[in-house]
């Protein structure tokens, strides 16, 4: 069954823009998820010349809580000046959660709920809540209690040195207790990738990114960010693009997920970035009444799900045939597919599976979807080189896509993302 509407009642993107995503620690540190998602959502509200009282709904996506603001979404919108009446929500879905976001919006206006809706995501992984132990924990809750300054102390006593250090946030899974990197370090043991393979994607991935920013397809999208508290210094491009790079330099870096037996390193791992990125959905009718010239569609989508403990980031695999069935259109249909980069080594398992006839047959019980041509991959290289701030990611792409499908003369867009979980998500989109 397709998932095409009637004319006119498709899902339209209007326009969209982000923040330049920077390597965490650095440019945007001082920067909250909500300062992000504030500057982001004022930005396109400003590009898209939208009265910001028309707008119904926001939905934003993040993985790292912002624990002054836990519905991030709403208060980024009263922040860019919605009204009060604005609805919004805030989604989480690991890596893919822009990807949630989108959809959400996409429902709300196809079941008719909203008309104008901001979807996209925000992550600052410079200001990761930090955890204190649960003897810490108890004791300041029972100090908090206390009635005199004796009781308060005394909440205090018994705790050992390691009670109050703090406790790092993990990038591991729940179920299974490996981060990101060892799953996908498992996965380019598993699918038979190598170090060399691996960077020679990275490279590529800042080849193409730069070229992107030089020719400013990618500054288009992005806002200039200026920085606390002095704002005397401003930044409108990615700022992990290495154009030092080369396979021989990549080469000489240390593992860091298996130092001994691995190939995964700091150069085709995406880093920990920060960044926002957000688009304005209506329905065609709609946009098209209102004077806009849509970005584009969402044709289609899908999730799926696979067991964290087997191939954690090989969810695109699962989700694109979906998604292409959904859409009525086969691999061989994309003029454009981007599959987001958390490593190397997971896009590299991806495209091998799309490709693989055992795959097919023992996973999906079909015919396997084919080869990506590599001139379609990833045109503007992806999360390794540009980064990848989690909740914002899947609104980068789906921009980014839009963005070039335009520039081409239309057609038909593939995105995959990977996500935690075990999880993958996948659009359809198409540009006229
Ligand atoms: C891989 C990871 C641990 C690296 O972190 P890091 O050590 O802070 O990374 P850095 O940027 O400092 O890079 C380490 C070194 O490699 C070098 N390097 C990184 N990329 C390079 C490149 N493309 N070319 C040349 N050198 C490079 C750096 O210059 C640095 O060298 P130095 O130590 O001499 O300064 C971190 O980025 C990470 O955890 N990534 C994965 C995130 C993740 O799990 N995401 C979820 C995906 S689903």
């Amino acid at each position: 069954m397709t998932q095409s509407p009637a004319p006119g009642k498709r899902i339209a993107f209007v326009a969209g823009c982000r923040t330049p995503f920077a390597k965490a620690g650095g440019f945007l540190a001082d920067e909250t998820s909500l300062d992000l998602a504030r500057c982001v959502l004022a930005e396109l509200v400003s590009r898209a010349e939208l009265k910001a009282e028309a707008l119904d709904l926001v939905v934003l996506g993040t993985v790292v809580p912002n624990v002054a603001a836990a519905n991030l979404a709403r208060e980024a919108a009263l922040a860019c000046g919605a009204p009060a009446s604005t609805d919004a929500f805030t989604v989480s879905r690991a890596c893919a959660s822009a990807n949630q976001a989108i959809v959400s919006a996409a429902q709300a206006i196809a079941s008719g709920q909203a008309e104008v809706v901001i979807a996209g995501g925000a992550e600052s992984l410079s200001n990761v809540p930090i955890l204190v132990s649960k003897p810490l924990s108890r004791a300041l809750v029972a100090a908090s209690k206390a009635r005199t300054l004796g009781n308060r102390i005394k909440a205090f006593r018994g705790l050992k040195l390691k009670d109050v250090l703090p406790v790092p946030p993990a990038l591991a899974e729940v179920s299974t207790g490996l981060t990101m990197g060892e799953s996908a370090e498992k996965m380019a043991k598993e699918n038979g990738i190598g170090r060399e393979e691996q960077d020679r994607f990275a490279v590529r991935s800042h080849e193409l990114a730069a070229a992107a920013t030089d020719d400013g397809r990618l500054p288009a999208e992005i806002l200039r960010a200026y920085q606390p508290p002095r704002y005397d210094a401003s930044l409108q491009e990615d700022d992990g693009i290495r154009r030092d790079t080369d396979v021989a330099t990549l080469a000489a870096l240390r593992p860091v997920f298996d130092r001994r037996y691995g190939s995964l390193t700091a150069g085709n791992s995406s880093p920990l970035t920060d960044g926002a990125a957000a688009l304005l959905m209506m329905r065609e009718d709609k946009a098209k009444a209102e004077g806009y010239r849509p970005l584009g569609y969402l044709r289609s989508y899908a999730f799926a799900a696979v067991d964290p403990s087997d191939q954690l980031l090989l969810g695109p695999a699962y989700s694109t045939p979906i998604a292409l069935d959904r859409a009525g259109l086969t691999l061989s249909d994309m003029d454009l597919v981007d599959l987001h980069e958390a490593f190397a080594a997971q896009v590299l398992s991806v495209l091998r599976a799309f490709e693989s006839e055992t795959f097919a047959r023992e996973k999906l019980n079909r015919s396997p979807l084919g080869t990506v041509d590599e001139a379609k991959l990833n045109v503007e290289g992806g999360s390794i080189a540009i980064g990848h701030p989690f909740g914002a990611t899947g609104a980068r792409i789906t921009l980014s896509v839009l963005n070039e499908l335009t520039r081409r003369g239309g057609g038909f867009g593939l995105i995959g993302v990977c996500a935690a979980g075990g999880l993958g998500a996948s659009f359809v989109v198409e540009s006229e």
